[in-house]
């Protein structure tokens, strides 16, 4: 694919969208066209979809009307903005992924990994991330950094410690895809490594302004 598609992934209160702020001015410097998104969202219906999600009046929802919402702002989200960004050499950087459906609706809420996983293949026809970057922390830690409270915040700890196993096993299990970092490291420190392992997957960077060096053709 021209571009690429890189995913922050991490429990509440990770850093995420710091990183992805900070990556993408990282980016932005090096004359790459970079789109920042984040799940569930990213779209008129995913954000839709968001409210019905995360907002005060679903509390209850049945978990597999919980699966398949966030598989459907996915499957928007793949088909209408990240394939069509990425198709045009942009670098799209996503907050939360496949990753945390599985971690959170097929681990912690006990639908079964392979089976949420299968069904974000399906929604996303298979839209795989170039790199997945986990923001480690331990639950107890990130619930008190996080800000915004939503619904999987009053979940009890052993939910959060199961959304954190699984990340952890889906990274292990994919190494050349995933980067693991410790989030209780300081942001610029996170995000010197992440900018060195996303080098890797990024597209050619768009000419500086005035022309810069390029040389066609190369030289011996
Ligand atoms: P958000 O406010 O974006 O949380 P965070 O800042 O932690 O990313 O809310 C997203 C919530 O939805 C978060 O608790 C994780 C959860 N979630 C799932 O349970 N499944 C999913 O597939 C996604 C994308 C998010």
């Amino acid at each position: 694919m021209p571009g690429a598609f890189v995913v922050f992934e991490g429990g509440e209160g990770a850093g995420k969208s710091t990183q992805c702020r900070l990556l993408a001015d990282a980016l932005v410097a090096r004359g790459h066209e970079v789109v920042v998104t984040r799940e569930p969202g990213g779209t008129a219906i995913g954000e839709a979809i968001r409210e019905v999600l995360l907002g005060a009046g679903s509390r209850g929802m049945a978990a597999r009307t919980e699966a398949l919402l966030f598989a459907a702002a996915r499957a928007e989200h793949a088909a209408t903005l990240i394939r069509p960004a990425v198709a045009r050499g942009a670098v799209v950087l996503s907050d939360r992924y496949l990753d945390s459906s599985v971690a959170y609706q097929g681990a912690a809420r006990g639908l079964g990994e392979e089976r949420i996983a299968e069904l974000s293949r399906w929604a996303t026809e298979g839209l795989v991330p170039d790199l997945t970057v986990v923001l480690d922390v331990d639950p107890t830690i990130g619930l008190g950094r996080a800000r915004d409270a939503n619904r999987m915040e009053a979940e009890p700890a052993a939910f959060h410690a199961g959304v954190r196993a699984s990340f952890l096993r889906r990274a292990a299990a994919s190494p050349g895809r995933y980067l693991v970092l410790p989030a209780d490291r300081p942001p610029e420190e996170v995000a010197a490594r992440v900018l060195e392992a996303v080098r890797d997957v990024l597209p050619a960077a768009a000419p500086a302004e005035g022309g810069g060096d390029a040389h066609p053709g190369g030289s011996p």
